[in-house]
C-alpha cells in the first residue's frame, strides 16, 4: 500500500478546481437537513458526493465520514479514516464570501480523539484557491492551480509571534459572561476580522497571527462547530504551526468524542492567548 496520506492530500487538491467551479449555479438551498440539524446548501451535498467517491475509492482508505452524512461509511480494508466538511462556511455562498473545504485523516474509527490525526488539511476558496496541509509536525501551503496541481508557496508554515487579528463568532448578547470578558480584552488589543467561515477566518489567524473563537454561547453551551470535522482538523494545524487549541479547558485533540456529530466550543490562536482564555475560565 503507497502513500495513502498523500493519495487523499492529493485527492483533495485535484478535486478543489472542480469543487470551487461547481459553486455557481449551486447557491439555491437543498430541500434537507444536515445531521447537525442545518439546512443544507445544494453545494454542500454536491461537494459531499464527489469527495466520498473520491476518497473511499483510495485503497488506504477504510472509513468515510462526513458533516453531510450520518453514520459513517464503510470503504473496505484501509487502516485510515477520513472526517470531511466538505464546505465550510456554505452560508457564505450566497454572499460571494470565503468558503473551504476541511478535512481530518485518523488512524482510528470514527468517531475519534483529535490526538489520533496523522494530518489535516482544509482548501480555501478565496480570491486564489490556497490549501494548507499539516503533516509530520509540519504545516505547508499551496496555491492549487486550475489543473489541481498544488505549488508550494510557504514551507514549515508557523504562527506569527505577535498576534494581530481575532475573530470571535456567534451572537454578542448570546456570549457567555466569562468569554465576554475575555472578548473585551482582545478587543482592547487586536484587529476584529470576521468572515463567518471558519476556514477564512482561521486562515487570516495564521497568516497574521491572532486568536479564533466559536464560543460556548448562553442557548448552546457546546457552541456550533463540529469535533471531528472542523475543531480537529483545525486544531491540529494550529498546533503543528506552534499556535494552540482549546474547548475551553484543554487541547482540542486531548478531548473524548462523545458521538460523531459532536458539537464543541473552538477557541485556535497565539498559544498565550490561548492560555489567558483557559485562566479566565478557570
Ligand atoms: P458550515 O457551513 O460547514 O456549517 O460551517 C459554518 C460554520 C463556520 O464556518 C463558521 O465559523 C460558522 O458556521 C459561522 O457561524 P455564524 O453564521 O453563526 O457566524
Ligand atoms: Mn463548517
Ligand atoms: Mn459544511
Amino acid at each position: 500500500m503507497g502513500d495513502t496520506v498523500a493519495e487523499i492530500i492529493d485527492v483533495v487538491a485535484s478535486s478543489a478546481p472542480e469543487i470551487r467551479g461547481g459553486l455557481t449555479g449551486r447557491r439555491r438551498k437543498a430541500d434537507e437537513q444536515n445531521p447537525s440539524g442545518e439546512t443544507q446548501m445544494a453545494a454542500d451535498v454536491w461537494a459531499d458526493e464527489l469527495l466520498e467517491e473520491r476518497l473511499t475509492a483510495i485503497d488506504g482508505v477504510g472509513q468515510f465520514a462526513s458533516e453531510e452524512r450520518e453514520g459513517v461509511i464503510d470503504a473496505g480494508e484501509g487502516n485510515y479514516a477520513v472526517a470531511v466538511d466538505p464546505l465550510d462556511g456554505s452560508s457564505n455562498l450566497k454572499s460571494n464570501n470565503s468558503m473551504g473545504t476541511v478535512l481530518g485523516i485518523y488512524d482510528a474509527e470514527l468517531p475519534a480523539k483529535g490526538t489520533e490525526q496523522v494530518a489535516a488539511t482544509y482548501v480555501l476558496y478565496g480570491p486564489i484557491t490556497t490549501m494548507v496541509v499539516a503533516r509530520d509536525d509540519e504545516v505547508t501551503e499551496f496555491v492549487i492551480e486550475n489543473d489541481g496541481t498544488q505549488r508550494t508557496v510557504t514551507e514549515d508554515l508557523t504562527l506569527p509571534d505577535e498576534p494581530v487579528v481575532y475573530g470571535f463568532g456567534g451572537r454578542v448578547p448570546d456570549w457567555t459572561d466569562r468569554f465576554a470578558d475575555y472578548a473585551s480584552e482582545i478587543e482592547a488589543e487586536l484587529k476584529l476580522r470576521y468572515g463567518g467561515a471558519m476556514i477564512g477566518d482561521v486562515n487570516q489567524v495564521l497568516t497574521y497571527g491572532g486568536v479564533f473563537g466559536y464560543p460556548e454561547l448562553e442557548s448552546r453551551p457546546e457552541g456550533k462547530l463540529r469535533l471531528q470535522f472542523e475543531a480537529n482538523p483545525m486544531a491540529y494545524i494550529l498546533d503543528a504551526a506552534g499556535g494552540a487549541s482549546s474547548n475551553g479547558t484543554q487541547s482540542i485533540l486531548e478531548a473524548e468524542p462523545a458521538g460523531l456529530h459532536e458539537r464543541t466550543p473552538l477557541y485556535l490562536g497565539n498559544e498565550a492567548l490561548i492560555e489567558r482564555l483557559e485562566s479566565t475560565f478557570a
